[in-house]
């Protein structure tokens, strides 16, 4: 056979265009009763949003808010690529989200929240207790001398005080930080650090698959990892799951920690005006996994972020106010914080807050609730599907819920699990969005408006109106539609949801989101800054869009992003580690999740003790979320001749997958070593193409 040594940068672009073998999928219709009855019929939606009608188009966003004072431009380059929508306005988020919906439906349920002891009784907040308490809420933060701009973090479970207290914070333009409650204290106080928080607001417990959790506890470790990084933090408050009650057993600091509870008597009733705010003042960051060890805060703005969800909640969610509605996300994330909190509230959306797991006490659970609640918009994630389908795939028929529409979102579904969810969940009756974005964009990106495309199992669907995704290769050039090529998918222009800046770190944002596609770093036109999602993605023939999963080195696991360099460094903490390399793995539940290969330093011998540390070590600096599938203890790492660690490589074998040809690296003969330790004596490899993600793994540096 000839040389079968490829010029690297050939490999490079072979790869981007990787031919992608898909059985396409039949389309399936949306109901005439669905259609009936939905927000967004008309069908010139999407040329009503054409390029050539950018960015007047999104004004029908902005009429979709209450205004303290009218913006003059709808969105200002000035100083591309950092966008700035609706200038020259004034708003307030909280009021848009609970004050405007008072003389209407001040008695309806805004929330319903549901604690995870079935026992336990539900408790509705209608939009009127809600005012009262968001109220109440801000005025202690305004009593703690806190006003807009500054920034203060929040580490809370799924419970009502969370969007309350994020309310109380939109109030008065605070920007809140809300790290995701099963992140680490570690994780939650390097997150406090680069935001520069003073105030941690927490709280002492929630009940997690059938335990009450002392999540205090976390508060402690985050404080002191915050300080180590340089950043104090002089208040920590602490909400009481029992209101009265302190139910965590770490005790409470004297002088920095108080109960929220006993705070808010001296606030009691008290009202607080909503300032009014300039439209492209930040509302809250989301920090995200990305290529480097250290997480970037997702700045938004408040007037193009709400406007972007309150849009996109009432066309593609197909949110009423007599609808009841039940996003399984977590608060904590992006998903939660458009499409629990802002988007449904300004839409004067009824909500269900569910506290606990999905399968808890068993599959069954979301079911009885969808029943007993009356929910009719269902909105998940792929692994939640795949979850309740492995435990209980006949359980849906036990009960008599009916959903008119179901959303999936945060990982690529493969076609059964999505048939089994249209058929089983659904009932053959609701229609299903497969919405496609990231934290950084605010809101979906790609997926079809229900009432007026057909669903495609497998695939997101078109552009969301107004976003005009496109695929580049990796010398620049667009990969037609229909092609069965994959590429980078990128958006060509702005939409008004999109992430304002990294946080403190305005060269971030360039390099990582537009720096390859961008020609001309001083242009002021849009069109010169295509923003790269980070995701492969093949589009149809039919145009709609097929996500492959990130091409970065992050891992999504059950959904969650998780950055490699992340868990790498955290196995480094390990004082016998040399070496750690990081990489995903195929599953059938979670989608991906990660395997961890390490390297002892010389004289320290493999034991079961060095790998129960590794794992202890991710859980105390990320989470337990990041727990590893396995730790390989290996005598070396596969490395190219300049020393870099072939994590490729790696990926292979632990996908049992050919290594492929290694004779150029520096150790070719550790890979047979390695690939004999993880798969065994015998050759177990299959010839099957690796997914994009993986097969791209470990690229990008
Ligand atoms: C992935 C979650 C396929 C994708 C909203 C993206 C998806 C990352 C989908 C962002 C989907 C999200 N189909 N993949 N419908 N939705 N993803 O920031 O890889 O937590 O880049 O935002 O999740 O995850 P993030």
């Amino acid at each position: 056979m000839a040389n079968k040594v490829k010029p690297p940068e050939q490999t490079e672009v072979s790869e981007a265009q990787i031919a992608v073998h898909w059985k396409e999928e039949g389309h399936y219709q949306p109901s005439d009763r669905f259609k009936s009855q939905a927000n967004m019929r008309d069908p010139h939606i999407l040329e009503k949003f054409g390029l050539d009608k950018f960015p007047d188009c999104f004004r029908e966003y902005a009429d979709m808010l209450t205004w303290f004072e009218p913006y003059r431009t709808v969105l200002d380059t000035s100083d591309a690529p950092f966008w700035k929508w609706f200038v020259g306005g004034k708003i307030n988020a909280s009021y848009n989200c609970v004050d405007r919906h008072l003389a209407k439906y001040g008695s309806k349920a805004a929330f319903i929240f549901v604690p995870e002891p079935e026992a336990e009784p539900d408790v509705v907040i209608t939009y009127q207790e809600l005012h009262t308490r968001v109220n109440e809420a801000a005025a202690l933060l305004r009593g703690l001398g806190l006003t807009a701009g500054d920034r203060v973090t929040f580490h809370m479970p799924m419970v009502p005080e969370l969007p309350i207290t994020m309310l109380a914070c939109a109030r008065l333009g605070i920007i809140h930080s809300q790290v995701f409650g099963g992140f680490s204290g570690q994780a939650c106080g390097s997150r406090i650090q680069d935001s520069g928080s003073r105030v941690l607001i927490t709280m002492d417990s929630y009940w997690r698959n059938g335990t009450l959790v002392d999540h205090k506890a976390n508060a402690d470790i985050a404080v002191r990892a915050a300080k180590e990084l340089g950043q104090d933090v002089d208040k920590v408050l602490v909400w009481q799951r029992y209101p009265g009650k302190y139910s965590a057993k770490t005790p409470m600091a004297s002088g920095r920690d108080s109960f929220v509870n006993d705070l808010l008597k001296d606030y009691k009733g008290k009202n607080v005006e909503p300032v009014a705010l300039p439209s492209e003042g930040p509302l809250f960051l989301m920090y995200s996994s990305g290529t480097t060890g250290k997480p970037k805060g997702a700045q938004h703005s408040i007037a193009g972020f709400l406007a972007y969800v309150t849009a996109t909640s009432k066309w593609l969610l197909d949110i009423h106010p007599d609808d009841v509605y039940w996003c399984m996300a977590d608060i904590g994330w992006i998903t939660g914080h458009s499409y629990i909190v802002y988007g449904p509230l300004a839409n004067a959306g009824t909500s269900v807050l569910y506290e606990g797991v999905p399968t808890f006490p068993d599959a069954g659970r979301p079911w009885r609730i969808a029943e007993r609640l009356g929910v009719n918009i269902f909105h998940t994630a792929p692994t939640a599907i795949r979850m309740l389908r492995k435990l209980g795939p006949q359980e849906p028929r036990k009960y008599k819920y009916q959903f008119k529409s179901m959303t999936t979102v945060g990982e690529p579904i493969e076609p059964e699990a999505w048939r089994w969810y249209y058929d089983e969940v659904g009932k053959r009756e609701a229609v299903i969005t497969d919405t496609w974005w990231l934290t950084e964009t605010g809101g979906f990106l790609c997926t079809t408006v229900p009432a007026l495309h057909p669903m495609k199992p497998g695939s997101c669907g078109p552009g969301a109106p107004g976003i005009h995704p496109v695929i580049y290769d990796e010398t620049g050039a667009e990969i037609p539609k229909g092609s069965g090529k994959a590429g980078n998918i990128c958006i060509r222009n702005p939409w008004p949801g999109i992430m304002q800046t990294v946080w403190g770190d305005r060269d971030r944002y360039i390099k990582t989101y537009f720096a390859k596609y961008n020609k001309s770093p001083k242009s002021k036109d849009w069109r010169d800054w295509p923003f790269m999602c980070g995701d492969g993605a093949v589009q149809a023939a039919d145009g709609y869009y097929r996500i492959l999963g990130r091409i970065d080195d992050v891992i999504n696991v059950a959904g969650h992003r998780l950055g490699t360099k992340e868990l790498e460094s955290a196995c480094l903490t390990v004082p016998e580690i040399a070496e750690a390399a990081v990489v995903p793995v195929q599953d059938e539940l979670k989608g991906r999740v990660p395997e961890v290969y390490v390297a002892v330093k010389p004289g320290v011998p493999p034991s079961q003790d060095v790998v129960d540390r590794v794992v202890k070590a991710i859980e105390d600096v990320i989470g337990k979320i990041a727990r590893p599938k396995r730790v390989y203890i290996v005598p070396d790492m596969p490395k190219t001749r300049s020393g870099k660690i072939m994590r490729r490589v790696l990926a292979a074998i632990s996908n049992r997958r050919d290594v492929g040809d290694v004779t150029t690296l520096a150790n070719p003969d550790v890979v047979e070593q390695i690939r004999t330790l993880v798969q065994g004596k015998d050759v177990v490899a299959t010839r099957e193409e690796l997914p994009e993600d993986i097969a791209k793994f470990g690229e990008v540096e």
